[in-house]
């Protein structure tokens, strides 16, 4: 695994990122982000923030007895797979407002024509775009400011949200270029590793996703031992046996994905894999992938169950993480309203109206 090293610049080396409450965690979202947030916070070389999304989870329609439950369940997610609440400031992103006013003060940065280019947007709104709601419209803006009410430096995600961050350095760029100021950060993707797009398991053209109507094309971090094995057994190959060499995937989606899995949960390149199961039929190579991600992923499992069942401890945790947040999120708002020309409010005690 790289190290992720700070950049040097005028602004503390921070990292921030988020996952959507709007379903439950797959394998997708554990390779291509928790584990890679968990690795950071343990460097020690970055402050980090970890944030449950759930405004972003209402741009499409939430249950809310499901939203409260799936954010929930990811805070399990996150402390299972090792975020350390103490380590890390973790929240949940409705607790700390000053996300969606710095979100308004973006929304009057970002123009139309960068917004209508993200494909994230058209993915989601589909045919019916004029249905789709302004908030699903909207989401980037928010998403620049999730990052920057942190002046986070460093943002780790899957190769999916690569656009997103492009769109979040042009708000910064722009807001520091429309008021001459150099207040806001030009944040680095951090987007590495084997595992930054794993595939479906049953189509190696699509991502693996908790909103694919087909359950048996994801493994989620809640499946038992069993069905995470049948899963695996089940997924779609060629019927080739697998190459020495990295060379030998390049035509390969499935096949590629796999190996891009086992890669990731054992910590070794795809080189390294492939020069133990170069040659290997799948009907070798599935139960070997099947024992590793039980191995890897059982225990996680385990833990979330095991946190789930006290929710108003996990409760108390994303209370006192948007407390920390807030220390540090208020005054760069504040200092935000002030380089917009916002009036300051007088000091409580000292307006006429006042007791
Ligand atoms: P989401 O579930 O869409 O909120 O995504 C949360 C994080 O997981 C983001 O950093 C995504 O890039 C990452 N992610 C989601 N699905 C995958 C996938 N199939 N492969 C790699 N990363 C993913
Ligand atoms: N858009 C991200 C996704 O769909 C989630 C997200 C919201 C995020 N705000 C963020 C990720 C800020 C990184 C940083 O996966």
């Amino acid at each position: 695994m790289s190290k992720v090293v700070p950049t040097p610049s005028a602004f503390t080396p921070r990292v921030f990122s988020g996952i959507q409450p709007s379903g439950g965690l797959t394998l997708g979202n554990y390779l291509g982000a928790i584990k890679r947030f968990v690795e950071i916070q343990d460097q020690g070389a970055f402050e980090t923030i970890y944030c449950m999304v759930d405004m972003h989870a209402i741009t499409v329609w939430q249950n809310p007895a499901d939203l409260i439950r799936n954010t929930r369940e990811l805070c399990a997610g996150f402390i299972a797979s090792g975020i350390d609440p103490e380590k890390s400031i973790l929240i949940n992103q409705s607790q700390v407002p000053e996300h969606a006013q710095l979100g308004w003060i973006f929304n009057c940065v970002a123009r139309m024509g960068w917004m209508q280019r993200m494909t994230q947007f058209k993915d989601k709104a589909g045919k019916n775009a004029q249905n789709a709601s302004l908030g699903l419209f909207g989401y980037p803006a928010l998403m620049a400011a999730d990052i920057l009410i942190y002046h986070a430096t460093h943002v780790p995600v899957g190769e999916d949200q690569k656009q997103h961050l492009e769109l979040t350095r042009d708000i910064a760029a722009k807001f520091n270029h429309d008021y001459g100021v150099d207040f806001f950060p030009l944040t680095r993707p951090v987007i590495e590793g084997v595992a930054t797009r794993v595939m479906s398991l049953r189509d190696g053209a699509k991502k693996m996703s908790k909103s694919d109507p087909s359950d048996a094309s994801r493994i989620n971090m809640t499946d038992t031992a069993d069905t995470i094995a049948k899963k695996i057994r089940k997924a779609r190959t060629d019927s080739d046996t697998l190459p020495s060499e990295s060379g030998g995937l390049a035509a390969r989606p499935e096949a590629r994905n796999l190996i891009n899995i086992y890669a990731a949960l054992s910590d070794q390149t795809v080189e390294q894999v492939l020069y133990e199961v170069g040659g290997k039929p799948f009907a070798a190579f599935k139960p070997m992938l099947a024992d590793l991600s039980v191995a890897k992923l059982g225990p996680i499992g385990a833990e979330m169950a095991r946190l789930i069942a006290d929710p108003a401890e996990i409760d108390r945790l994303l209370t006192r993480g948007s407390e920390r947040a807030r220390n540090i999120t208020a005054p760069i708002l504040r200092q935000t309203y002030d380089i917009v020309g916002m009036v300051p409010p007088v000091p409580v005690g000292s307006a006429p109206w006042s007791g």
